[in-house]
Formats: C-alpha cells, structure tokens, sequence
C-alpha cells in the first residue's frame, strides 16, 4: 500500500484526512536467539515490512482503533485504559499509552484520536508484527503525549523499552527486548549487535558480496505460544538459581563455556540443564558470528547459523517439524552458506544465507521437500534490511 492508499483508508473509515503518519519495521535475527531475556547478545535486521500507523485528533475522550488487517474495531475511553480481554489486538496499541503515562510523568493525553493501522508483516510469521505495532504505536503517543528526549538514541531504546513492557502487561508474553530494539534502532543494510544486558550497541554493516539473507516462511499454524515461551524464561531461572549456589550470577549470559564446563554440574534440573547449555553456547556463537562478519568470513558466518539452529532443535527445543523440515532442506542446497530458525520459534520462519545463482534452487528444492514432508507450502522473501521507526508526514 502506498501513502497515498494509506490517506485515502484513513478518509473513508474517519471521514477526514489522517493528521500524522508513522512505520515501525519488523525483523529478522540472524544470530542469537533466546539470548536476549538471558542478559546475551543478539545480532538482528530491521526489514522494509512492517506496522504504518495513522492518527487524528477527536473531540470525543475515546481511543478509536481500526486495523486494515483486523475486522475488529475498538473504542476505548481516554479514561479506561486498560487490558482488553479476549485476546483483544489494541491491547498492543493501547499498553503501550498506558506505559508511556506510567513511565513518564510530564506525559499527558489531552484528548481522544483516532487510529488506523496497516501491518504487511506476514501474520504469524515470528517476523515481529507485534512489536512493530508497539513500537509505531510508542513512536507516535510519546510525540503526541509530550514526552521530550533530546537524544535520539535514547528516545529510540525508550522505544523499544515501552513496546517490550506493553508485552509484558498486556498480552503476557515475558520477552526479552530484541524485536523492539531491532524495529526501534533499525539501520539499512545493517544488523544491530546488541547487549541486552546494558543495551549498548552497534551497528554492523552486512556486506555480503553474491550473497542474499532469504527468509522462509514455514505457513505453520502453530505461532510464538506464550506458554512454552514463558516456560523457556523460567526454566533459565532455574539455572540461573541452581549455578549461583556455587558461583553467584544474575544470567546466564555471564558463563564463558569454560565457565560453563566447570559450572554445569551445579544445575540438577535435567530441562534447566539443556536450556542454559543452549544459551552459553548460542553468546559464544553469536560473538563469534558478528567477528566473522566483520572480517567477510561468511562462510564461518553461515556454519554459526547452523550451529544455533541445532542447538535451538536439540537442546532449546523451540523448533518443531516445520522448521526442521525448512532448515534440514536448506543445509543440502549447495550454494546455502547456513540456515537456521529466526525468533520465538514453534513455527514462523527460518533465515538462510544463499549465494544469488543458487536462490532459485533453493526455493524450488526446500519448498519441494518441505510439501513433501509437511503437505505445507512455504513463502520465501530475499530480506531488504531497512531502517527503525520513523514519521512519515
Ligand atoms: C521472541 C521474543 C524475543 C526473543 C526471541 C527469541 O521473538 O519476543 O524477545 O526472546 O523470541 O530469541
């Protein structure tokens, strides 16, 4: 959709013209994955899809949301902000005003505004459609609401904070901070290389010369299940318990594998015990990975990639057969450099590194073998790496 198509949707569900246009991207992560809630490093892209939010003033105290992609429409009071049941889609939007007033105190909403949001993330697809709403939404009501911060850089990662907050209230989901991080601070044609530990970062250039990073979309019905997501979160606590009995830690993330090999000992929950292997392992990777990349090593890149996705299948268990299926496919395509699951997991997608003579290839053969072994069909998008939330007009 164009602006232009934008505007005019916004006319015809409002009647008058949209006062302000804002995007957030989705994302895609190319390394480090179940890392970021550990206190660990993550290495992901802002993308070129993702969540366009336009807004106007009403004269009535009531938030009207209206979605181009949702058939529900919500009006909610000015002063009834709060959780909406039933899995409600402007829990996304709504927490993140809520937020915005709890966390900054010169913040107010002095009026009711209309809403209109368009998404073209793939649904379900784990490339953050939430966080991209949360994030345009933030963008838009800390303007809106008066919140002043000077530095750029800190008003993006407040950003993110607020979208990763509204997560956590509004629709249960205890992640960590990367996908609003990554749809906040986005730049093109590069990954950001986050600690989320002290939410420093850098911006690292992705040169990869006759190389594409191709996103498949495993079509799953099964999508990021806040349960078995929350169980993750717990289980690394339990590590995180069992270890400091004998080496005090706040995260996982602090282990070096030595650390780990003298340490591992200490965590007697045999589920725990996997879960943190994954997560020391998968911070050494990741540091690995972005060193590689930086030297042009993509090859060493690509067989890191493939490492955390067996290390996500074996030992993380947040893969599932679709995403075997689509990764298993994938490592036999000659021309694919490496392969792995992105985000969340149970299903969304996987992200390959794929010479550009063998991309066609590689969708005719891994979706082949994918049907075959799933009766699925899935997508495949060569990923534009863009950059983080934005004002339109
Ligand atoms: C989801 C969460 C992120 C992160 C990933 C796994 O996308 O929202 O915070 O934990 O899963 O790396």
């Amino acid at each position: 959709m164009t602006t232009q198509e934008l505007q005019a949707a916004f006319e015809q569900a409002y009647g008058r013209k949209a006062e302000k246009m804002y995007f957030a991207p989705g994302r895609v992560n190319l390394i480090g994955e179940h890392t970021d809630y550990n206190g660990g490093c993550v290495f992901p892209c802002a993308l070129s899809f993702g969540a366009w939010l336009l807004i106007a003033k009403n004269g009535d105290q009531v938030l009207r949301f209206r979605s181009l992609n949702m058939p529900q429409e919500y009006a909610i009071p000015v002063s009834a902000i709060r959780p909406q049941p039933d899995r409600a889609w402007c829990n996304y939007a709504l927490g993140c005003i809520d937020i915005i007033a709890r966390r900054h105190p010169e913040a107010k909403l002095e009026s009711g505004y209309d809403l209109l949001y368009f998404g073209n993330v793939p649904a379900g697809a784990g490339l953050s459609s939430s966080a991209a709403m949360e994030v345009v939404t933030a963008r838009a009501f800390t303007e809106e609401m008066g919140v002043n911060m000077d530095n750029d850089k800190a008003y993006r990662t407040e950003l993110a904070l607020i979208g990763q907050a509204c997560e956590h209230e509004y629709a249960g989901v205890m992640c960590g901070v990367m996908d609003q991080f990554a749809s906040a601070q986005g730049k093109k044609d590069h990954a950001i290389y986050l600690n989320c530990d002290t939410l420093e970062f850098e911006h690292v250039p992705v040169k990869l010369e006759g190389i594409k990073v191709v996103i498949s979309n495993t079509h799953s019905p099964h999508h990021l299940d806040s349960g078995a997501y929350n169980d993750r979160v717990r289980q690394c606590h339990t590590a995180v318990e069992q270890i400091s009995k004998v080496h005090p830690i706040k995260h996982l993330a602090e282990l070096s594998e030595d650390d780990w090999r003298e340490m591992e000992s200490a965590i007697t929950d045999p589920i725990a015990k996997k879960r943190a292997r994954h997560v020391v392992g998968e911070v050494a990777r990741t540091a690995a990975a972005v060193e590689a990349l930086k030297r042009g090593e993509i090859a060493y890149f690509g067989e890191l990639m493939t490492a955390s996705h067996v290390s996500l299948r074996d030992d993380y268990e947040v893969t599932g057969p679709e995403l075997d299926a689509l990764a298993e496919a994938a490592w036999q395509v000659e021309g694919v450099l490496g392969s792995r699951m992105t985000g969340g997991g149970f299903g969304g997608c996987t992200v390959s590194l794929v010479k550009d003579e063998a991309i066609e290839t590689f969708k005719a053969f891994v979706g082949a073998e994918y049907e075959k072994k799933t009766g699925l069909k899935a997508d495949f998008y060569v990923a534009e790496i863009g950059d983080g939330v934005s004002r339109l007009c």
